[in-house]
């Protein structure tokens, strides 16, 4: 017999892409992220690797998140949940503008990098800026021997396995899982959540692996419509709170792999000037799951749908029936707590952007003028 076989196919273990295998490991990185680091017995968080001792936790006054592209939007949800974890002021930043702005650094900052590979030119310079000026500095990283995890005062790792594609998947998600986790730490040192509090979002995070993979199978919709937005050249993206992070990754997903233009908006923000842009049949998706903000959403929903566009909702199934008397399509992502459902809805615009890729028969694993590493400034 003869077997057609070469290295690169056999590392894709029967995928079509790196992309696609990575979007799959998804469930298994979550799980080998909070592996060993939560104490079941005593429903909390354990994370011996940090030197960040109590006392220093108790005194930080601040925290800045500092990355570049995907990491950046990580970071976007880390701080919101370590301003609700642990009621911290949290400001984020793009590392190539950090150094430049003179950040406010003070003992009492905490400095959080986050970069998959840890080799990042722009996140190592800013990293190197926060600790000249005397922040403690922990990177959430992926390579545990990189230069980033090398000069940082202390490394979460986050253990999602090494990531081939050029757009990241799993490293994202896995930086999610390590906020959580580290939300929740610093929130028991800081005593800001009781013990129920905190066993009630580490049941829900353990039950995330499984609602990816439930997600994962049921992706035929999600191919459907990206056959139909690949027929677009330019597409919105709306959400509120932690809806609007996550359409930031969608956004920079899509843009990445399947050059279709897009903007992800805080739903509430198009009616100051790009609601002009909106015209007949202008794809708007909208990420719609955080239930303080729904009603105001829906009205940004509205606002869309009477100058034309045609509008996709990702919310919970228990909202899809209202929202079909709103908009034109819906999916659904299984039901999470608030602050942990990007874990779950950035899924399906992985996918969304993975097969408008496909659909438009671009190269999805090397898209054009990026590199999988950034090593200049
Ligand atoms: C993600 O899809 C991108 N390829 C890119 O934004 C990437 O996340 C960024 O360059 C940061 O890389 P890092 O996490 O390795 O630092």
């Amino acid at each position: 017999i003869h077997v057609d076989w070469d290295a690169v196919t056999a590392e894709k273990g029967g995928y079509e892409h790196f992309m696609l295998k990575e979007i799959h490991e998804q469930p298994r990185a979550y799980r080998d992220t909070m592996l060993g680091r939560i104490d079941h017995d005593n429903h909390q968080v354990v994370l011996p690797e940090l030197k960040l001792s109590v006392e220093q936790i108790k005194n930080i006054r601040n925290v800045q998140i500092v990355a570049c592209g995907t990491a950046y939007n990580a970071g976007l949800i880390g701080r919101t949940v370590i301003e609700q974890f642990a009621r911290i002021p949290v400001e984020n930043d793009v590392a190539s503008e950090y150094r430049y702005r003179s950040p406010i650094i003070t003992p009492e900052t905490l400095v959080i990098v986050v970069s998959q590979s840890g080799e990042t030119a722009d996140t190592l310079a800013a990293l190197r800026e926060a600790k000249a000026n005397g922040a403690h500095v922990l990177a959430i990283t992926n390579v545990v021997g990189s230069s980033i995890a090398r000069d940082a005062d202390d490394v979460l790792v986050t253990l999602a396995g090494p990531e081939i594609a050029v757009a990241s998947t799993k490293a994202y998600t896995s930086q999610l899982i390590a906020f959580y986790l580290f939300g929740l730490y610093l929130a028991q040192v800081r005593g800001t959540m009781t013990k129920d509090e905190i066993a009630h979002v580490l049941a829900a995070m353990e039950s995330l692996p499984e609602q990816v993979e439930a997600m994962l199978n049921n992706a035929d919709t999600i191919k459907s419509y990206a056959e139909h937005i690949a027929k677009h050249k330019h597409l919105f993206f709306i959400g509120r709170g932690q809806d609007y992070a996550v359409v930031q990754e969608g956004s920079l997903k899509l843009k990445e792999i399947s050059y279709i233009h897009s903007e992800a908006y805080a739903a509430g923000e198009l009616k100051h000037g790009t609601l002009a842009l909106i015209e007949d049949g202008v794809p708007v998706i909208s990420l719609i799951t955080q239930e303080s903000v729904m009603e105001k959403t829906l009205s940004n929903i509205k606002e869309v749908k009477a100058r034309g566009a045609e509008v996709l909702a990702i919310s919970y199934e228990e909202h899809a029936a209202e929202l079909l008397k709103s908009v034109d399509h819906v999916i659904t992502i299984p039901k999470t707590l608030p602050v942990l459902t990007a874990a779950l809805s950035v899924v399906t615009l992985q996918l969304l952007a993975y097969y408008a890729s496909l659909a438009l028969g671009h190269d999805v694993d090397k898209p054009r003028n990026l590199a999988k590493s950034v090593t200049v400034e």
